[in-house]
């Protein structure tokens, strides 16, 4: 119990000498070695904030959670953005995670309530999470249309569309797409996972004028 006590003392009195340090460099250390130091830490912090963002935005991460439910994942295996002709494929968080900052930052955010429902076990069987299916569908295609399918366009640039080359039936809603402002969403859902019981590819999503 003393030396407990002895223990804490002296490592108050370090954390105090400095804290003193750093307020007022002395003697002990230079103002060259504090602003070395201060860039190191800069350094670990900054590596570890982009391993962590690399780190959770990987496929891998996402099925940790999502393959339990043999969902998400079996769904999207064989689609054509899993596996194509080129090998030109999207992983889970192209589709589903923003690339620019704060956007990607909101979304990380978000997830928190991602880690609360799996410990809850919300869709932790194939049942359940069909019965939160639509749930979740619809909370996904409110924020793509939000954002303006900005994940979908990283990949698939509009402007670049050569309708001639496209399919007479894309060609078709394509030019009125492009003349209305319409966004990817609004047509192309279920294009990765099932759809939610009772809803047909082109229903008109809420807020979104089809
Ligand atoms: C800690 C476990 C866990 C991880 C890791 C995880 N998810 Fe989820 N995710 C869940 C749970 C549980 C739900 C149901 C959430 C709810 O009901 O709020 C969910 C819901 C979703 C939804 C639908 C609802 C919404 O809020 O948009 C999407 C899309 C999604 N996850 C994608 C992803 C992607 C992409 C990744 C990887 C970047 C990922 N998840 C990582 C557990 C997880
Ligand atoms: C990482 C890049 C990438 C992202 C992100 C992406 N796509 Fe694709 N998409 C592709 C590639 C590559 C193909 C061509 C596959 C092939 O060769 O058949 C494709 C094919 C398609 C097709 C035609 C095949 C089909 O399944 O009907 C549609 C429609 C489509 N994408 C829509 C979308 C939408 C909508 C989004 C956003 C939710 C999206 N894509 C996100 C790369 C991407
Ligand atoms: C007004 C509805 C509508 C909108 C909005 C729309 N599409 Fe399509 N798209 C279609 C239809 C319909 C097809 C043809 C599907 C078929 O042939 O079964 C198609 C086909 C495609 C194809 C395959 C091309 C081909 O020749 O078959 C791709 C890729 C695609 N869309 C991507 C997108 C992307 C990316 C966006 C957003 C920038 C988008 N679409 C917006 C309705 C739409
Ligand atoms: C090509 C784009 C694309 C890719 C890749 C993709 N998703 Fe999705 N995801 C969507 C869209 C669009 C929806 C909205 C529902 C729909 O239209 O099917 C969705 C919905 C979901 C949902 C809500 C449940 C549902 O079925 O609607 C979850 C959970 C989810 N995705 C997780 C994942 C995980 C995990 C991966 C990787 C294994 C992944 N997604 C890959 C486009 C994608």
């Amino acid at each position: 119990m003393i030396r407990q006590d002895q223990q804490e003392a002296r490592s108050l009195s370090l954390v105090r000498s400095l804290w003193r340090t750093l307020i007022a460099p002395n003697s002990r250390f230079s103002l060259g070695f504090l602003l070395l130091a201060g860039l190191f830490a800069g350094v670990v912090a900054t590596v570890g904030f982009e391993w962590t963002m690399h780190a959770t935005n990987t496929d891998a991460f996402c099925v940790s959670c999502h393959e339990l439910s043999e969902n998400a994942l079996v769904e999207f295996v064989g689609t054509s953005h899993h596996t194509n002709k080129g090998g030109v494929v999207a992983g889970c968080p192209d589709c589903h995670v923003p690339k620019e900052f704060v956007p990607k930052m909101a979304r990380k955010l978000r997830a928190v309530g991602e880690v609360y429902h799996h410990i809850l076990g919300t869709i932790d069987t194939p049942e359940k999470y069909d019965e939160h299916r639509m749930w979740m569908a619809t909370r996904t295609w409110d924020y793509m249309t939000q954002r303006d399918s900005q994940e979908c366009r990283n990949c698939h640039e509009e402007a670049s569309w050569d309708l001639s080359q496209q399919s007479e039936k894309a060609r078709e809603y394509h030019a009125e797409a492009l003349e209305n402002g319409k966004t990817c969403i609004s047509c192309h859902k279920g294009l990765a996972h099932k759809l939610p019981k009772g809803i047909r590819k082109d229903d008109p999503i809420k807020g979104v004028d089809f």
